[in-house]
């Protein structure tokens, strides 16, 4: 795991660099997104980059990480809106080519179908994740198997009080999701992890460390053979 302390203007023109190198080597490639507040500065690089004609989307498949269950695209708080709204209706990708877990599956039997939909595109090439407090990847909870696949998950409370500033109420949180599992997040060939802000200090604190646990579905990412960590700088002061 490779880890780089920069800015988050540094960190955010890396990244979309990352990914538009990636599909400039390879226009049909396969990505995987996140959701949440740290990935929204990379989306709108990856617009303006698609607005001067660097890149174009329109081989592009993308797989999302999450969504909550219950919420549907209309929903201003579903992942699916918040995709719409702050990448996908910006750019030229073909629709066919988006996935994001339903929010609306009855079974884990049904929610890993998703795993199989990922092995039919050929896998995922670049995966882009962001860090929840309590070190969740995707909505894999702590305690969650490192050998999960997609599944339904019950939200921690950690999770839905940090997330309830997106609503206008915590009541209103959903309190389970449909997420990749850490396997299939693990079968990304590459890896980027996005980290600003200060207040996830110990999250950031069990990656750096040597240990692997369930406690902190982040560290499993130690053993990925190509992930780079990119934390932003302000966090430095709080750890050394
Ligand atoms: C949510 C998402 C995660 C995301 C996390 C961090 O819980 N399910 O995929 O990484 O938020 O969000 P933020 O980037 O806003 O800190």
């Amino acid at each position: 795991m490779k880890v780089n302390f920069l800015s988050k203007g540094e960190i955010e023109k890396e990244v979309s660099n990352i990914i538009i190198d990636e599909i400039k080597n390879n226009p049909s490639c396969v990505l995987g997104l996140a959701t949440g507040s740290s990935p929204l500065g990379v989306y709108q690089r990856l617009i303006d980059a698609y607005r001067s004609n660097m890149v174009s989307f329109k081989d592009v498949t993308t797989f999302n990480l999450d969504e909550y269950m219950g919420l549907d695209e209309y929903d201003i708080n579903s992942y699916h809106y918040y995709m719409n709204h702050n990448l996908f209706n910006h750019i030229d990708i073909n629709k066919d080519n988006i996935h994001i877990p339903n929010g609306f599956v009855k079974t884990d039997e049904e929610a890993v179908l998703y795993d199989d939909e990922i092995l039919k595109a050929g896998g995922i090439d670049v995966l882009l994740l962001g860090l929840g407090k309590n070190g969740h990847i995707g909505f894999n909870e702590p305690y969650t198997s490192f050998s999960s696949l997609s599944h339904i998950t019950c939200l921690s409370e950690q999770t839905i009080n940090d997330n309830a500033r997106f609503f206008d109420d915590v009541k209103k949180v959903p309190s389970r999701a449909n997420t990749m599992g850490l396997k299939s997040i693990m079968n990304a060939k590459k890896i980027i992890l996005i980290v600003l802000g200060c207040n996830k200090i110990d999250a950031v604190n069990e990656l750096l460390n040597d240990e692997i646990s369930v406690k902190w579905p982040c560290t499993i990412l130690k053993k990925h053979l190509n992930c780079t960590v990119f934390i932003e700088n302000v966090i430095i002061d709080s750890i050394f």
